[in-house]
């Protein structure tokens, strides 16, 4: 099976977590977009619907649904998005499509943070994927000399602005070993916006699609064993 089916199949699965009245928080990537095809006939099962990028925005008005800002009062009920790599602990890396910032605050603002992924993002150790980092852009050689000092190499993603008007530095060759620490250090340099790193927040649900079929794992269950 491909990926790009494996993609679908996970995005059909997480269906089921479209509850009556739900207040919902849609993700940014390739397999976000395979999810706003599989919620579009559930439109009116939604209450609110809020956005992670401009990219999914525009395809959520093309599917026929009126996207809010985040709600004055009260969580998000459910966050629902991709990621670029997850381990054991419901750590990821997230920010390949560079929508890391506004993705962080969704998952803040949300009571439930499910992750749709297919098995080539499952690592043992994250970093193989190059960390995204989300800087002012005067700041960048200040943060890129602070990154490499965390032994990671620092390249700054060509032709690219983020839609908060940023730049993105991809970090190569870090081996994140402690994600939490990892986070919340380069979290604290001046000029990091923010850093693809979800530990913090870590995903709550995790979906998974093989060859076999769709796996569910849910971190408090796994917690316990
Ligand atoms: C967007 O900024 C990312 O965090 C995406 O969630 C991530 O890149 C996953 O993308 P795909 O679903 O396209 O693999």
């Amino acid at each position: 099976m491909d990926q790009a089916e494996k993609k679908r199949r996970v995005a059909r699965a997480v269906a089921e977590f479209i509850e009556p009245g739900i207040r919902l928080g849609v993700g940014t990537g390739s397999t976000v977009n395979f999810l706003i095809d599989e919620i579009a006939p559930l439109r009116d099962r939604i209450s609110h619907i809020v956005a992670s990028s401009r990219a999914t925005e525009e395809r959520l008005r093309a599917a026929g649904f009126e996207v809010s800002d985040l709600p004055p009062t009260g969580d998000l009920d459910l966050y629902i998005d991709g990621a670029d790599e997850a381990n054991k602990h419901f750590h990821l890396i997230k920010g390949g499509g560079g929508a890391l910032t506004r993705e962080k605050v969704l998952a803040a603002a949300a009571r439930r943070f499910v992750c749709i992924i297919d098995d080539s993002k499952w690592v043992a150790v994250l970093g193989r994927f190059p960390l995204p980092v989300e800087i002012i852009p005067m700041a960048q050689a200040y943060v890129s000399r602070q990154l490499v000092r965390s032994r990671g190499q620092p390249i700054l993603r060509k032709d690219f602005l983020t839609d908060n008007g940023n730049a993105i530095l991809d970090v190569h060759n870090l081996v994140i070993t402690n994600p939490p620490e990892m986070e919340t250090r380069l979290n604290q340099i001046p000029g990091v916006v923010s850093v693809g790193i979800f530990a913090q927040r870590p995903a709550d649900v995790i979906m998974i699609a093989g060859n076999s079929g769709v796996r569910r794992m849910d971190r408090n269950l796994s917690a316990r064993t």
